[in-house]
C-alpha cells in the first residue's frame, strides 16, 4: 500500500492548505523497553511482556539511520530538481530566481523532541507516520516574483505530489513571519517498489531569510519582551517594502538595458 492515502482540503489562519492522510499500520506491541538489571545487562521487564511506547524516550540510532535513509534520497532528488529548474529558467529568461538552496534532515533530538512535543510515542514508525518535516529544503529566492514564478515550475512536475501548501507570503503569520510553505511527496524506489517521502520545501526571500533568522535567533529562547515582538512585526513590513524598492530599481534597468530571452 502506498504512504499517502487520500488527500483532503482546510484552511488554516486563512492560508490554503492541502492535507493528506496517511495510513497508520503501526504495531506497538512489538516496542519491547528492556532494563537495566543491577549487573548493568539489559534485560526484558520482569512484570510487562510489553511496555507503553511512552515510556520510551529516544530512537535507537541504528534506526534512526534507516528512518531517514530515503528521506535523505527524496531531499536529494527534489534538490537536483530544484537546480534544474533554475539552470532552465535562466536560460529561457536570462534570470535566476534562485539565491541559494539549504538543505537538511531533522537531527535525532529534533525529531524526539517533537514527537514528545506532539504526546506520541517516540518511535521511528510513530516519526514516518506523523512528521512530514524529517526531510527539509529551504529555497531562497531574490524577490517575492521569484517565489511564484518557481511555484508554478513546481507544480507543473507532474511526478510530486503536492501533499501541504501554506501560504504564509499572502497570509503572514501573528509574528510577521513570511514564506511559502509545500509539503511534496517525492517518489523512492526501491526493491518493494516505489513509495512516497514527504519532504517540506520553504520559499522565501532573501528578506523574509533575514528575517526570519534573525527572529529565530533573538526570539527563540525564552521570554519575548513585547516590544521586541511588535518591533519583528514591523520590520517584516519594512523588508518586504524595501524588496519592493530593489525590484522596482532593477526593473528600471531592465527597461533601459532590455534583454532578449535566449532561444
Ligand atoms: P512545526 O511543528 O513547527 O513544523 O509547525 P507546522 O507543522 O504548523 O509548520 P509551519 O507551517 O508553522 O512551519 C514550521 C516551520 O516554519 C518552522 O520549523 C520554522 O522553520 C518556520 N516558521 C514558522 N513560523 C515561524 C516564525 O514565527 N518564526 C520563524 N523564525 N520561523 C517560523
Ligand atoms: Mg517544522
Amino acid at each position: 500500500m502506498s504512504y499517502i492515502e487520500y488527500i483532503e482540503e482546510t484552511h488554516v489562519g486563512g492560508a490554503e492548505i492541502l492535507i493528506a492522510k496517511k495510513d497508520f499500520k503501526n504495531d506497538y506491541k512489538n516496542d519491547i523497553l528492556k532494563e537495566m538489571n543491577s549487573e548493568g545487562i539489559y534485560e526484558p521487564p520482569k512484570t510487562l511482556s510489553f511496555v507503553s511506547p511512552s515510556k520510551i524516550n529516544h530512537i535507537p540510532q541504528e534506526e534512526y539511520d534507516q528512518l531517514v535513509e530515503p528521506y535523505r534520497e527524496a531531499m536529494t532528488r527534489l534538490e537536483v530538481r530544484m537546480n534544474g529548474l533554475n539552470e532552465d529558467y535562466r536560460k529561457k529568461y536570462r534570470d535566476y530566481p534562485i539565491h541559494n538552496i539549504q538543505a537538511r534532515i531533522k537531527s535525532r533530538k529534533s525529531i524526539e523532541k517533537k514527537l514528545d512535543s506532539k504526546s506520541l510515542p517516540i518511535t521511528a514508525y510513530t516519526a514516518k507516520d506523523n512528521l512530514t518535516d524529517i526531510a527539509g529544503i529551504r529555497v531562497i529566492c531574490y524577490f517575492v516574483e521569484d517565489i511564484f514564478s518557481i511555484l508554478s515550475l513546481v507544480k507543473a512536475q507532474t511526478d510530486l505530489l503536492i501533499l501541504k501548501e501554506s501560504d504564509y507570503i499572502h497570509y503572514p503569520k501573528e509574528s510577521g513571519y513570511k514564506s511559502y510553505h509545500m509539503v511534496l511527496g517525492i517518489p523512492v524506489y526501491r526493491i518493494e517498489g516505489m513509495q512516497y517521502y514527504p519532504v517540506e520545501i520553504q520559499f522565501r526571500t532573501l528578506a523574509m531569510d533575514l528575517w526570519a533568522s534573525m527572529e529565530h535567533r533573538i526570539c527563540y529562547k525564552g521570554e519575548t519582551p513585547d516590544e521586541t515582538t511588535d518591533a519583528f512585526r514591523l520590520y517584516s513590513g519594512e523588508l518586504s517594502e524595501m524588496e519592493r524598492r530593489m525590484k522596482h530599481l532593477l526593473d528600471e534597468i531592465r527597461r533601459d538595458n532590455p534583454q532578449e530571452p535566449m532561444q
